[in-house]
């Protein structure tokens, strides 16, 4: 294990069996509908490459950069970093995303992708911290409801560190108060 890891949350065997679950109930759920993926980095980078490989019907991808920003409102706002390089106008998009935490960046990136007129827009993500949603959205496939605690690995890092763990694991809290 990392030494930065306190515990590990989610294990490498665990992941693998909930990530091929979700993909079949998506392959099933958009039979013949050619859907989008769109996958928001960075953090979604893993979870999106070992969904896919579940999915077996036709569909696409592609991917976005974002970054929040925490204004002076508790609104907050984010900014594109990335936009698609597909067409969505009719399509069904997915969205795929890391984790749902406060739920400020989903539902920001809802509504400026709505206006292309997609066919619909789903929400995938691997985990979801419930107990911190401010934003009113929901995910329609999660993998993991997680506690309220700083999760890193299998994608998702602090400081840019710890994203090729291949489990989730909670940080040691000295190295949060080292920085
Ligand atoms: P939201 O807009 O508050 O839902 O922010 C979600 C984004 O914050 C995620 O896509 C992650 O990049 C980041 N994030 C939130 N919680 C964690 C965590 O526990 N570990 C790592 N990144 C997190
Ligand atoms: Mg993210």
């Amino acid at each position: 294990m990392n030494k930065d890891i306190q515990e590990i949350l989610i294990s490498k065997e665990e992941i693998e069996r909930k990530v091929s679950e979700i993909g079949a109930q998506i392959s099933r759920d958009f039979a013949g509908k050619n859907p989008i993926f769109v996958g928001v980095l960075k953090g979604c980078f893993i979870f999106m490459a070992d969904l896919m490989r579940h999915v077996t019907e036709d569909c696409a991808m592609d991917f976005m950069v974002v970054r929040s920003y925490e204004g002076t409102t508790s609104t907050g706002s984010v900014s594109i970093i990335k936009d698609l390089s597909e067409i969505i106008e009719n399509r069904h998009v997915i969205l795929v995303e890391d984790i749902l935490d406060s739920g400020r960046t989903l539902y920001y990136l809802k509504q400026y992708l709505m206006v292309r007129r997609p066919a619909s827009i789903s929400v995938v993500t691997l985990m979801d911290k419930p107990a911190r949603r401010e934003a009113d959205i929901h995910a329609d496939y999660y993998c993991f409801y997680v506690p309220d605690s700083f999760v890193v690995g299998y994608g998702l890092d602090y400081n840019e560190k710890y994203r090729n763990l291949p489990y989730i694991g909670v940080l040691k809290p000295e190295v949060y108060e080292k920085n």
